[in-house]
């Protein structure tokens, strides 16, 4: 299936309906993904980006399809994972002259991964080449998500192809953002960020700046993963601005596990202590063996406020707890206050190296932790309801 973009653009990727988790199982992907690949047919014949190797053979018949595959002049590899270059590998054997224009760090990463020595033509950040009436310009936006992250610009259609930046984990054949679900769409895309850019939000900050900057005349913007953007391009723009600048939703979100249910009497009380504090804040509550672990990283990334809840178990915190918090470190941690609390039975210092965690990996911890020796009785769940509204206060 081939999808008309512009004029002399045309969408020629795949849409992955039956995908419901992207690399590995870590992030869900519940209304599936697409592999967007597109061919600009100028002066010169373009190919950007390919698709996920499983989807190799039949897109490599769905291009023949679409055109006569040595009459692609070069192709541009705007980022290097095998979600958009598997089926490169497979292309290439049929075109394997063919010019891939893609960064440093891309050539390095691709021959990394398919050990080809293929014909690399190394672009920089503000290069342009003309492919006709057309000029690209590359936007060269490395850690957004990777090191070799381009983007480029192509005068006359005015589009941006964007890489993995501003991508959705969404498939709807109708391509375009004016024609989907908007509400689905906002929050796959903040879901996405969260998973995907927001480790790299301070690269991402200045990266969404300069593009600002560069005062470009942006009609279309063509992402590597789900709809175009036509009608929202500064709706997702002003998101982008917004979220790379770590400016958070009055939120606090509350993660715990819990093996006999003590942890979790204790969230339920800190919960009815930020709602008695009555700050206006909203909560969301994860029992994080439970949720979705991607569900809980875009809570996390939007929220003023964390509150993470473990039980002490063999001298150490549950592997769920310990799961979530590797990826939390990670997350820029600006602008977020933390609080810690669990149950323990004999020796608290396990709960205590979740705060040092969280403290190393810059989130404010400015509370004591909220440790409880076995299970909370109405007095120690009242100091909770109290620990949940010191929380709600030190926020704002
Ligand atoms: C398998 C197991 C291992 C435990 N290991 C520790 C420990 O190393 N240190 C400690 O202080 N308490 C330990 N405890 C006690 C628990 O932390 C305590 O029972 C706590 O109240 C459980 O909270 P929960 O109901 O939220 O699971 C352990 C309990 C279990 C069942
Ligand atoms: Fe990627
Ligand atoms: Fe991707």
């Amino acid at each position: 299936m081939n999808i008309k973009v512009s004029n002399k653009v045309t969408w020629v990727g795949k849409l992955d309906y039956e995908l419901r988790n992207f690399h590995g199982d870590q992030i869900s992907t519940n209304y599936g993904s697409t592999y967007n690949s597109y061919l600009i047919q100028s002066d010169k014949n373009v190919l950007v980006d390919a698709v996920y190797t499983p989807f190799a053979n039949e897109f490599i018949e769905n291009l023949k399809k679409t055109i006569d595959l040595n009459k692609i002049d070069f192709i541009i590899i705007n980022h290097s994972e095998p979600d958009h270059s598997g089926a490169i590998n497979q292309l290439m054997e049929i075109i394997p002259n063919t010019p891939i224009y893609c960064t440093n760090s891309g050539a390095k990463a691709l021959k990394g991964q398919y050990h080809k020595d293929w014909n690399f033509v190394i672009v920089k950040n503000g290069q342009k080449i003309s492919i006709g009436e057309e000029e690209i310009t590359f936007i060269e936006a490395p850690m957004m998500h990777w090191p070799d992250t381009m983007m480029f610009y192509l005068s006359g259609e005015n589009i941006l192809f964007s890489s993995d930046v501003f991508g959705q984990h969404f498939a709807d054949a109708k391509m375009f953002d004016s024609l989907v679900n908007e509400c689905d769409l906002f929050a796959e895309t903040e879901k996405y960020y969260a998973n995907i850019i927001s480790p790299y939000n301070k690269k991402a900050a200045k990266k969404i700046d300069e593009l600002i900057q560069m005062n470009l005349k942006i009609d279309v913007i063509c992402p590597a993963h789900g709809v175009v953007w036509q009608k929202y391009i500064q709706n997702v723009l002003d998101l982008y601005k917004k979220w790379t600048n770590a400016e958070l939703e009055n939120q606090i979100t509350i993660i715990y596990d819990s093996m006999y249910g003590n942890t979790k009497k204790i969230a339920t009380a800190i919960n009815e202590g930020i709602h008695r504090a009555n700050k206006g804040i909203a909560t969301v509550l994860h029992n994080i063996s439970k949720s979705d672990s991607s569900n809980i990283i875009t809570d996390v990334f939007r929220s003023k406020g964390i509150v993470v809840g473990s039980p002490a178990v063999n001298n150490g915190i549950l592997n769920s707890v310990a799961g979530i918090l590797e990826e939390i470190v990670n997350i820029d941690p600006t602008n977020t206050k933390a609080a810690v609390f669990g149950s323990y039975g004999w020796s608290p210092k396990p709960i205590d190296n979740i705060s040092e965690k969280l403290k190393n990996a810059g989130y404010d911890v400015n509370l004591p932790v909220f440790k409880c020796l076995w299970a909370p009785d109405d007095a120690r769940l009242e100091e909770a309801r109290k620990f949940g509204e010191d929380i709600a206060n030190s926020l704002l």
